[in-house]
């Protein structure tokens, strides 16, 4: 960390904008490179003369931004930097960004980056609390946008609550934990499967399940996040493809055995699979070309069982991913059906956990997981699946750290 590490610093315009002074000159202190743009507003709160001073280079404003296509375009700026971080982030940036709006150098830099993005949010806190702006910073992070802060405390506007930037010492932590986790898996290749697979009954029917794709998603956005070469494989979902992943869409459970087998057929075997996917267990034994029409008697419907994706990795021989991880989605004995799928699929962990109906799992934002392994059980909170993605990414990079 330190030495080569650039970030492009966005100051839009709050009170909070003098605080960013002192996060320049600690990145500096760091050997950090820091390029500055400042909006309009921003600049109605802090000099460009105080950020070209403290970061040792010029600062880019809306001023500046014609003549400058010349010499660097929006894009090389946003592109020429390991992270791009935006602080203060008022309502108004997070808004443009949610909705891609780009009417200024700031938010063009923005829509055209793709390098992560870090947000200290600050604003007045009935402004946080709106549900515009709360629903927008959700957007935000799905998208896998990084928030410091806020914090709670007086503000500037003589009210108190949440709502105030992120002190500096905070925002360099961030920044210092990016740029650490940022390199955890770099040069890991990882396939994560996601989402559930339809299985067609005929042109316009097909059999499926309740999977959202959240979990699976989150999970192949994270190690990415720690800097892995992450394939994410998927069946039909709401879900958008996340940053820095490669992304192949299927539909049917064989589509997603071939598509797995391409990934981990590449460059030798992967050092991680998490197949989060509910995969249909079984497909119609025949599907026909026309539309099955109804003729007063109900149709059986004969089915077939379809390949096991985890099992066939799991039991991959030399070509077997380092670490093959499995979900279990189970509605009774959730622990006990775990290790037995463990130890039947060959995998060496088990994410196991509990879909009957009235935990929301299916679909919902949160997930309470027990992680099986040869060594026991551990029993996790109830987190975010984003938070349950972070998680396991982590312990992911622990396991490969310690046997590389
Ligand atoms: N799985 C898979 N391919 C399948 C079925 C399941 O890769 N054809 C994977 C899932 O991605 C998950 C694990 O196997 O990681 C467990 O899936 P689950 O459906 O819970 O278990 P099943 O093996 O289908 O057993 P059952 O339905 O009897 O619980």
């Amino acid at each position: 960390m330190g030495e080569g590490n650039r970030i492009l610093l966005i100051v839009s315009g709050g009170i909070a904008a003098y605080k960013c002074l002192e996060v320049i000159r600690r990145l500096r202190e760091r050997d950090i490179a820091v390029r500055c743009i400042l909006t309009r507003a921003g600049a109605d709160f802090v000099t460009p003369l105080s950020l070209a001073a403290l970061s040792e280079d010029k600062v880019y404003d809306d001023l500046f931004s014609l003549t400058d296509e010349n010499e660097m375009g929006h894009i090389r700026l946003s592109r020429e930097a390991d992270l791009v971080v935006v602080a203060p982030a008022t309502a108004n940036i997070l808004a443009k960004m949610a909705t891609g709006i780009a009417d200024d150098l700031a938010t063009t830099a923005l829509l055209a980056t793709d390098k992560p993005v870090m947000v200290a949010p600050a604003m007045n806190v009935r402004m946080w609390e709106h549900p515009a702006t709360q629903t927008n910073m959700e957007t935000l992070e799905g998208r896998g946008v990084l928030r410091v802060g806020p914090g709670e405390g007086a503000m500037a506007c003589n009210e108190w609550g949440m709502g105030r930037m992120a002190e500096p010492e905070e925002i360099i932590a961030a920044v210092e934990k990016f740029f650490r986790d940022a390199s955890r898996l770099s040069g890991r290749r990882a396939l994560v499967t996601s989402g559930p697979t339809h299985e067609a009954i005929d042109p316009v029917r097909y059999i499926a399940n309740q999977s959202s794709g959240k979990q699976g998603h989150a999970i192949a956005a994270a190690l990415a996040r720690l800097g892995a070469r992450a394939t994410l494989v998927t069946g039909p979902t709401h879900e958008p493809d996340p940053a820095g992943v490669e992304v192949v869409h299927v539909v049917s459970a064989r589509d997603m055995l071939a598509a797995c087998e391409t990934a981990a057929g590449g460059d030798g075997p992967l050092d991680v699979a998490v197949c989060a996917a509910a995969v249909s267990d079984w497909r119609a034994a025949e599907t026909v070309t026309d539309k099955i029409k109804k003729d007063g008697s109900a149709p059986a419907l004969a089915l077939v069982e379809n390949p096991d994706i985890l099992a066939t990795l799991g039991n991959g021989g030399a070509q077997r991913p380092r670490l093959v991880i499995g979900f279990a989605a189970e509605t009774s004995s959730v622990v006990e059906n775990a290790r037995t799928k463990r130890t039947a699929k060959n995998c060496d962990w088990i994410v196991a956990n509990d879909v009957s109906p009235e935990t929301g799992t299916f679909g919902g934002d949160a997930n309470t997981v027990h992680l099986v392994s040869a060594d026991g059980v551990e029993d996790w909170p109830t987190l975010s699946k984003r938070a349950v993605a972070d998680r396991l990414a982590g312990r992911i990079a622990e396991a490969l750290e310690a046997a590389p």
